[in-house]
């Protein structure tokens, strides 16, 4: 019976993922569209002007033509078939938490905790990882509630949001496993997007929408507020791409300035959609957005500290005298049989050889391996693998 189930929650995990990125992709798309239909709106006619519209465009799509108009208070008569859009950001965010809760929250000793980093116990780890889903919110929230409205508020808010991630980042990755910081902080931004609908830009407009059927003029202050929350989200999107998708990345996850580079490229994430809207607004080239991202990506490949180590000596090294032992003593609890992590074999010579430059990458170079080095590997061990790769691996 627990086989069936462990086997079942296997597949749960890939069908939950797969969702994750369909809804996802549906919620980011439309997202994106609204962002660029406003930055492309052009004057109207005086017909169209006189019916309330502010902004029309025309495109071609997929062999038809289109002319979005865009009403800057709501229109006259509201239609009777009025599109909405939430369910592609609320189920971003539901099969996100199922899938963060099924891998990272149920396996917290393997996931969440590295004891090099922190040493929590597996409730503790659960709680602070939920915490910085509900934290991050309400700090978020409570920032633009305070300062939103003020004078150059978009400025003051845009500042401390900035320095409200890095303390985030840092501390997430003080406390967890780096893998698991950068999809905590991932989430964490992640679930602001969404709370961001649920709480703001769909109640907003369900109140514009309230006040005029009973005939009343709409408080223009939710289109304001929704619109803020809008462009917000549209800057988090690229930074919570890279979290979710950077934390196989053990050259950036497992570096000891993670969070630091965590940092920085969430703020390329930031820029590179600031690029995008610049365009949309008819800057056909920003070439110092361009300049800006390249120098954070190049500075954060070349500044990240590296950790490659020497070589004790050039003596030839074998497979079978030098390297099966330490394979043996550090790797094989995990990587053994057909299940092995990757399918990456280390009982079998022959998997061995023809994965010696991955292995000696992620020994080595990256110290990837051991996972978490969690059975100790010593520096003289992974010396030793580098010479033997040096040395063309030798059977
Ligand atoms: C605690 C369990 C564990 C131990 C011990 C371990 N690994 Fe791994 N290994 C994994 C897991 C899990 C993955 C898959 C990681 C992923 O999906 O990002 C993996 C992946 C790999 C990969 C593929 C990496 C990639 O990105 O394609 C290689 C190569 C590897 N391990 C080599 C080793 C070597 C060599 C050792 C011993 C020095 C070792 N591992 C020890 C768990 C372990």
């Amino acid at each position: 019976m627990a086989d069936l189930l462990y086997y079942g929650l296997d597949w749960l995990a890939l069908l939950l993922r797969w969702t994750h990125l369909i809804v996802g992709i549906a919620w980011i798309g439309a997202s994106f569209y609204f962002v660029w239909l406003d930055d492309h709106l052009q004057p109207p006619s005086s017909d169209l002007a006189k019916k309330g519209v502010s902004g029309e465009l025309w495109a071609v799509h997929g062999g038809g033509f289109y002319n979005p108009q865009k009403y800057m208070q709501a229109p006259k008569n509201l239609p009777a078939n009025l599109h909405w859009f939430y369910w592609e950001a609320y189920s971003t965010f539901l099969t996100g938490f199922a899938l963060f809760a099924l891998t990272y929250l149920m396996n917290p000793s393997g996931f969440l905790i590295d004891a090099k980093v922190a040493n929590l116990t597996p409730t503790v780890a659960v709680i602070l990882a939920l915490g910085f889903l509900v934290v991050g919110w309400l700090v978020y929230d409570g920032i633009c509630r305070l300062l939103g409205s003020r004078k150059n508020g978009d400025l003051l808010v845009a500042i401390c949001q900035a320095v409200f991630v890095v303390v985030a980042s840092v501390v997430a990755c003080k406390l967890f496993a780096g893998r698991a910081a950068f999809l905590i902080i991932g989430a964490m931004l992640g679930t602001i997007m969404a709370a961001n609908v649920f709480f703001w830009i769909i109640p907003g407009q369900r109140k514009i929408l309230a006040t005029m059927r009973s005939g009343g003029t709409p408080d223009p202050l939710h289109s304001a507020i929704a619109k803020q929350r809008s462009v917000h989200n549209t800057y988090f999107t690229l930074p919570v791409l890279f979290a979710m998708t950077s934390n196989h990345f053990v050259v950036l996850t497992g570096n000891s300035l993670n969070w630091l580079l965590l940092v920085m490229m969430i703020f390329a994430g930031a820029l590179v959609r600031r690029y995008f809207v610049e365009r949309h607004r008819g800057k056909p080239n920003p070439l110092w957005i361009a300049i800006s991202v390249a120098l954070v990506l190049v500075t954060a490949v070349i500044a990240a500290p590296k950790n490659f180590g020497g070589r004790s000596n050039s003596a030839e090294l074998s497979l079978a005298r030098d390297i099966r032992p330490i394979l043996e003593e550090r790797c094989v609890a995990c990587h053994s049989g057909p299940a092995s992590p990757k399918q990456i074999d280390l009982t079998d010579s022959a998997t061995i050889l023809s994965n010696a430059q991955i292995i000696y990458q992620q020994v080595f170079v990256l110290k990837a391996m051991p996972q978490n080095n969690a059975t100790d590997m010593t520096d003289e061990e992974r010396q030793k693998i580098a010479q033997w790769f040096d040395k063309g691996a030798k059977p």
